[in-house]
């Protein structure tokens, strides 16, 4: 009977099922990375290497376990870093950071107040390096400054506003020209958007309208996005993915207007995505990862282009194996309480290499605040850093 009852209290304590979550994400020279995909990180290199050969195992110290739920990675463009937020399921306050130059990892404290880090979505703005999160009805945002290794002062999540649509609205993010996009907001119609502007910290009271020339644009339905980057500069498209994978929408915020692609082979509303300049990355539940070849100035190319598997990360990592979403019969230690036992390897950094990678990067900041003028070759930029940060 004590047994028994015990069995049943394990049951309730430790989940039924640990998933391993791996994400994806490009550095600033377009190599496609995947963290945590089998156990471990690998870089595919540019998309001329993805048909073929082996993607190289770029595991190293200090990264996070990648045991979290809804695991995220961002390219912060201006600092060649990739943020990535629920990488481990016992911190996941934390924000990891990997240095895609220095090929290094290390781990940004947060302080929460409200926010609730195990449920929200967002996007990283371009210009400012500021996070802008939805997470219960609520409006947060997060700056980055221009980390690209962990600084020892926690950063902060700062309450915005209220998001002014109705509660129970699931929120679809996507980021183009320095403005989210809310998809699927209630009585908002198929094709259009609901607008926050960042640099004004102001919601548009109307939406806007994105047509596509063949007549059936976008429908408002939960989705997943993605927005594509440019060479240098904001980004000024996005592709949204509804959760049924009918289609792929590629929503122009120049020119108002919305390509109808194909949709991905593998449906799976549990997909994750991540767009470069000339592709659209898909992390099915199962650890496959396949592209759409985009061009943005050809969109007949587009409307023929077709999905295709990346065999450069599944002859190094099989979908399926342990590093997929939908896999893993490992039990987990978060709810008990238990101290991790994961490989040295995958090991959370201790306080003392946090520590030290913060101290490193002091040299290198004055070189980092150099980079946005310096990328962007132009004042603009700069500028808009300069009026997110007095704004913040
Ligand atoms: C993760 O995402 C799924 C759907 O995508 C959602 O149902 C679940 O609540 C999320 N988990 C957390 C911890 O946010
Ligand atoms: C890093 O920490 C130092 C010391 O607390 C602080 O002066 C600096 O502004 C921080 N940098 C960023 C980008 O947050
Ligand atoms: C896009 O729509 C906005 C608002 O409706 C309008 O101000 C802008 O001129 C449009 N852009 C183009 C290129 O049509
Ligand atoms: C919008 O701009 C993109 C990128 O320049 C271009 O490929 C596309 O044809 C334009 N669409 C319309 C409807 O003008
Ligand atoms: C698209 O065309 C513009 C203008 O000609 C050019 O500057 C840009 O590099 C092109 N983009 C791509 C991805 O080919
Ligand atoms: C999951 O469990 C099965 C059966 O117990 C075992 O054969 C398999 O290797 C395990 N998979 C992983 C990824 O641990």
């Amino acid at each position: 009977m004590l047994a028994s009852l015990l069995t049943l209290a394990s049951l309730y304590l430790v989940p039924a099922a640990v998933r391993a979550e791996p994400c994806i994400a490009f550095d600033i020279d377009w190599n496609l990375l995947a963290f945590g995909l089998d156990g471990k990180d690998w870089s595919a290199g540019t998309q001329d290497q993805w048909a073929s050969g082996k993607a190289s195992d770029i595991t190293t110290s200090g990264r996070p376990p990648f045991d979290g739920a809804n695991t995220t990675c961002y390219l912060s463009q201006f600092t060649n870093a990739i943020y990535v937020a629920n990488a481990d399921g016992n911190a996941p306050s934390d924000i990891h950071i990997y240095d895609a130059t220095a090929k290094s990892w290390s781990t940004q404290s947060v302080t929460t107040g409200n926010f609730d880090p195990t449920s929200f979505t967002a996007i990283l703005d371009h210009d400012t390096n500021v996070f802008y999160a939805a997470s219960h009805g609520e409006l947060y945002h997060l700056d980055m400054g221009l980390l690209k290794s962990a600084n020892s002062t926690a950063l902060d999540w700062v309450d915005v506003e209220a998001l002014p649509y109705s509660s129970g609205y699931e929120p679809v993010m996507a980021l183009a020209q320095n403005h989210i996009h809310f998809l699927d907001v209630p009585n908002t119609p198929a094709g259009n958007a609901n607008i926050y502007v960042i640099h004004f910290n102001f919601f548009q009271p109307d939406a806007q309208s994105y047509p596509a020339s063949s007549g059936s644009s976008f429908p408002a339905t939960h989705g997943q996005t993605a927005s594509f980057f440019q060479a240098v500069g904001v980004q000024e498209e996005f592709a949204f993915i509804p959760d049924d994978g009918s289609a792929t929408y590629v929503v122009n915020v120049e020119n108002n207007s919305t390509q109808t692609l194909a949709g991905p082979t593998t449906k799976d509303a549990r997909a994750t995505y991540f767009a470069g300049i000339t592709s659209l990355v898909q992390l099915d539940s199962s650890g496959a990862v396949s592209y759409l070849p985009y061009n943005t100035n050809d969109t007949a190319a587009n409307a023929q282009a077709t999905w295709t598997p990346i065999p450069a990360l599944a002859s190094v990592a099989p979908p399926g194996s342990s590093g997929g979403i939908s896999s893993g019969n490992s039990t987990s230690s978060a709810s008990s309480g238990a101290p991790k036992t994961t490989g040295s390897a995958a090991a959370k950094p201790s306080g003392s290499s946090a520590a030290s990678a913060s101290a490193s990067s002091t040299p290198n900041s004055a070189a980092a605040l150099a980079a946005p003028s310096t990328l962007v070759g132009g004042v603009v930029s700069a500028m808009l850093i300069a009026v997110g940060a007095a704004l913040l």
